[in-house]
């Protein structure tokens, strides 16, 4: 049978057709699942990649529910221009323990994922509950509740450390009993700070 025939044959046959379609699309997308998940540089964590504290998980879970990634990225493209704004580029195996990540791609403010260590925790203290005190044309919105709520609610952190732990973070029994006095006397926004300042920051402290 020459290919024009094979054709006609594929065309008038619709079980045939569909089966063709999911072939090539299959093959598509093995060839762009598989080394993603094969490839142990994008799965595995980096040397200085550490689960997040207890603060810094808080801080994390109030990040994602005031919203801030509909206008903040976390992911440091490798193009010049935006390593030399931000800093070096966002790897894979940073990410580790971030479930979910938050790379987004929406950015009406500046990337955040080298942003910790580069403002002081008071200057992150006054522009998240007013931003116009710090950056006078800023159009980020004021988060002033986050002055007035505990951080620490009932046993959610130590619910939420153990759910983490099931997926695979290294958290120790002490760890997670221990939590709850980690936030003791904290408010959200210091939370969120504390969060903040370990984005892009490995576990010895230093800048990657
Ligand atoms: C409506 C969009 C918008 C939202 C929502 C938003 N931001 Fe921003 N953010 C901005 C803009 C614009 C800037 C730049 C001006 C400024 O510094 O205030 C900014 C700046 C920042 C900076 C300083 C970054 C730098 O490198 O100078 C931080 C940190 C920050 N935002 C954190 C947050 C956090 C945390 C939240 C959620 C509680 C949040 N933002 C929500 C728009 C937003």
């Amino acid at each position: 049978m020459n290919a024009v025939g094979l054709h006609r044959k594929l065309e008038e046959n619709a079980g045939l057709l569909i089966f063709g379609i999911l072939f090539v699309s299959a093959i598509g997308g093995l060839v762009q699942v598989l080394p993603s998940v094969m490839q142990e540089s994008l799965v595995a964590p980096e040397a200085g990649a550490r689960p997040y504290g207890p603060a810094e998980l808080a801080g994390r879970d109030i990040y994602i529910r005031e919203g801030c990634g509909t206008c903040h990225s976390q992911q440091v493209r490798p193009l010049l221009a935006e390593i030399k704004r931000y800093g070096p580029y966002s790897r894979a195996g940073e990410s580790a323990y971030d479930r979910p990540f938050l790379w987004g791609s929406k950015r009406t403010g500046p990337d955040l994922h080298r942003v910790g260590g580069r403002y002081t925790d008071l200057w992150h203290r006054l522009h998240l509950l007013d931003p116009r005190s710090v950056v006078p044309n800023s159009i980020m919105p004021a988060y002033p509740w986050l002055g007035e709520r505990p951080a620490n609610v009932g046993d959610t952190i130590q619910r939420k450390m153990r759910a983490l732990r099931m997926v695979g973070h290294p958290y120790t029994e002490a760890q997670i009993e221990g939590a709850p006095q980690a936030l003791e006397g904290m408010m959200e926004v210091d939370a969120l700070v504390a969060y903040l300042q370990g984005l892009g920051v490995s576990s010895d402290g230093a800048a990657p």
